[in-house]
């Protein structure tokens, strides 16, 4: 008995011995890949496009007392004068610190550029040493039921408006060998594409493929590039999607609870100072990070459980968010019945 069993359990404990090992070498490898950073933009030039709102005013707040220098971007010049007045109360008269705002729709080149020089003719004509890219918005919708137009501006107001920057500081920074820091907002449908996000998903998804380009590209210009990729957010912007969001998208997010601005510039900054390039503010968000990775860099050893944990809890997400779709094939049908959609 006592041999059959040693005979058993050998195998095991030298595969078990292989696994410890490769885990640990992994573990190391991956603590190469990400490594914690000084985060400290005092004195510095922050240019924050969407500073005016949610992430990205409550950004801008805590930019301000960390000392930097501020300049917003956002369409409503009222609000971002009230934005602008909130930051100089902050930084409690300091005559010394820039703080300002530049009204402009960075949904076109021509805008972007010209906000950039806008912000930067302040400092000398300096670029900035940390760019947030915070703006955009949301119209969430059934696909059949979006205009053209919504799916245009689903991809101006989400992609460009922060694409077109990201073209401009980048090649400002190169230019003038700024070893500045790019940080893109993408969200969780950035990485998951849940019913009713069409217009919305695919500028994600492609800020998510600007951003992981140029974490390949930028290591020939010292340029650093971030990708927050952050669950529901209570802001302005998320009020307004509420609006046109389908119950069935509702019902698939009832269970999430969208945090603070304040909280999630907690985690992105916490994600900045870990050095991690995807940060995100949630474990689901996590889950569906490790599941669609591809080879840019973990967060770290914790990574590895991640990954083991979301090989099941990826199809277990798909089965119960898929399972509300279906359910809900009936009263679909008869909301576009009585819109008139059908030919027949
Ligand atoms: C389609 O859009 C209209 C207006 O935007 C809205 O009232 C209606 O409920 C939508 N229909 C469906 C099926 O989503």
């Amino acid at each position: 008995m006592c041999t059959i069993t040693s005979r058993l359990t050998e195998p095991y404990v030298l595969a078990t011995a292989v696994a410890v090992l490769a885990v640990l070498v992994s573990t190391l490898a991956m603590g190469l890949f990400s490594r914690s950073t000084s985060f400290d933009p005092r004195g510095k030039f922050c240019y924050v496009p969407g500073g005016s709102a949610g992430l990205g005013k409550a950004l801008a707040e805590d930019l301000v007392r960390r000392g930097a220098h501020v300049v917003i971007v956002a369409r409503d010049a009222s609000r971002s004068a009230d934005t602008i007045a909130g930051l100089k109360k902050l930084a409690g008269g300091d005559a010394e610190r820039k703080l300002f705002a530049v009204s402009a729709d960075l949904t076109s080149q021509e805008a972007s550029e010209a906000a950039l020089a806008e912000a930067c003719a302040a400092f000398g004509g300096r670029a900035p040493d940390y760019v947030f890219l915070c703006a955009g918005f949301s119209k969430p919708q059934l696909f059949v039921n979006a205009t053209a137009a919504d799916l245009k501006s689903g991809l101006d107001g989400v992609y460009w408006v922060s694409a077109w920057t990201a073209h401009a500081v980048v090649k400002m920074m190169v230019k003038q060998r700024v070893k500045g820091t790019i940080t893109f907002v993408s969200s969780f449908v950035g990485y998951a594409a849940i019913a009713g996000y069409s217009p919305y998903a695919p500028g994600k998804f492609a800020l998510r493929g600007l951003a992981d380009s140029l974490r390949a590209e930028m290591f020939l210009h010292d340029i650093k590039v971030h990708l927050y990729m952050p669950a529901g957010i209570l802001s302005p912007g998320y009020e307004n999607e509420q609006k046109t969001k389908h119950a069935i998208t509702k019902k698939i997010e009832e269970s999430d609870t969208p945090i603070s601005p304040e909280a999630a510039v907690r985690y992105l900054v916490r994600g900045i100072e870990k050095g991690n390039y995807q940060i995100t503010n949630d474990f689901m968000t996590d889950m569906v990070r490790v599941a669609t990775a591809g080879p840019v860099p973990w967060n770290g050893p914790l990574d590895l459980v991640y990954s083991a944990l979301s090989a099941i809890v990826m199809p277990i997400f798909r089965q119960v968010v898929d399972g509300t779709v279906r359910s809900s094939k009936k009263s679909v049908e008869e909301e576009l019945q009585a819109q008139g959609f059908f030919d027949n």
